[in-house]
């Protein structure tokens, strides 16, 4: 196993053993092992968070080890100290850090530098441990992944990468169903198409929401402006609401077709109130599933 999780692809061999462990942790929840004692993890945020900041510190504390809480705009990296130094000063104090980055250029420094694993929290161009907790939880109510039509709709961003390329890993039908001004990196794309290929499954980009939702087992989608995105918002809304999962679009998913979110959602934008909070929806299983994942992720990477 890599060293880092900074891409999806940093675990593409282990990604089945991962969801697997994940899958444990979650039947173990309370009486599992705790084989994190005395490891700390330090956690670097440079944007807002919810779900990633408390996740991961409950995770740490459930595998008896300890976080710590790194505002960027506390720390000497927002007075100028580099990304490298931070990177090695910290490496002697703990035995893991979690970044959330603007960049993923900085990520890479940051793990480039660091002697500990550096994990992923999101950047610009990925959000594996959102991947990761997407496919715990649609192997949780499919059974399976190989095989299924998923289809992520709106912005071709970070989420939607880490998506593309877990799904294609997974031997899934991966759709990245956006406009055409944000489709999704074209490098990115071509990677999940050739991993899909040897997986069984398949890797397209679609330009119709109509296309894209039919017939398929999952409908995936996420904010139209992310973090550090300064888009205008009449724009993206002119851009994106054809892409918006309502009743109508889900309509020609199938019938028993779930849908996903990695949360903050914006009801009335990308997603309607009523398929948010309808039936199916699995938003809250899948913002749960994100400690379960990163639990396995911690216990593979700081032991
Ligand atoms: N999905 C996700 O990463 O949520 P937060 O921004 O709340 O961490
Ligand atoms: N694409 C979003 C995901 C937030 C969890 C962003 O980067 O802001």
């Amino acid at each position: 196993m890599k060293k880092d999780l900074v891409s999806i692809l940093d675990i593409s061999d282990e990604m089945s053993d991962l969801l697997e462990l994940a899958a444990r942790l979650k039947r173990e929840r309370g009486v599992h092992e705790r084989p994190l004692e005395g490891k700390t993890l330090a956690m670097i945020f440079e944007k807002s968070s919810t779900r990633t900041r408390v996740s991961f510190e409950t995770a740490m504390v459930e595998l008896g080890g300890h976080a710590m809480y790194l505002g960027a705009n506390d720390m000497q990296l927002g007075r100028g100290e580099t990304t490298a130094d931070t990177a090695k000063v910290l490496s002697r104090y703990v035995h893991g850090i979690m970044y959330r980055a603007f960049s993923n250029v900085a990520m890479r420094e940051l793990a480039d530098n660091a002697t500990v694993p550096v994990i992923s929290g999101l950047d610009d161009v990925e959000h594996p441990c959102q991947a990761l907790a997407d496919l715990l939880t649609v192997q949780e109510r499919k059974g399976i992944l190989k095989g299924l039509r998923m289809t992520y709709l709106g912005d071709g961003n970070n989420v939607c990468h880490s998506l593309m390329l877990a799904g294609a890993l997974a031997g899934m039908h991966v759709v990245a169903c956006c406009p055409p001004e944000r489709s999704p990196d074209k490098g990115i794309m071509a990677k999940a198409a050739e991993i899909a290929s040897l997986a069984g499954g398949s890797a397209t980009l679609e330009h119709d929401p109509a296309v894209g939702a039919e017939g398929a087992d999952v409908l995936y989608t996420d904010v139209w402006i992310s973090m550090g995105d300064d888009s205008d918002a009449d724009d993206a809304r002119r851009m994106f609401s054809p892409y918006a999962i309502d009743a109508k679009l889900l309509a020609r998913a199938k019938p028993d077709a779930i849908v996903l979110h990695c949360l903050p959602a914006h009801r009335g934008e990308e997603i309607s109130a009523e398929v948010m909070d309808g039936a199916q929806s699995v938003v809250f299983d899948q913002a749960e599933n994100r400690l379960h994942a990163q639990k396995a992720v911690l216990h593979r990477l700081l032991r």
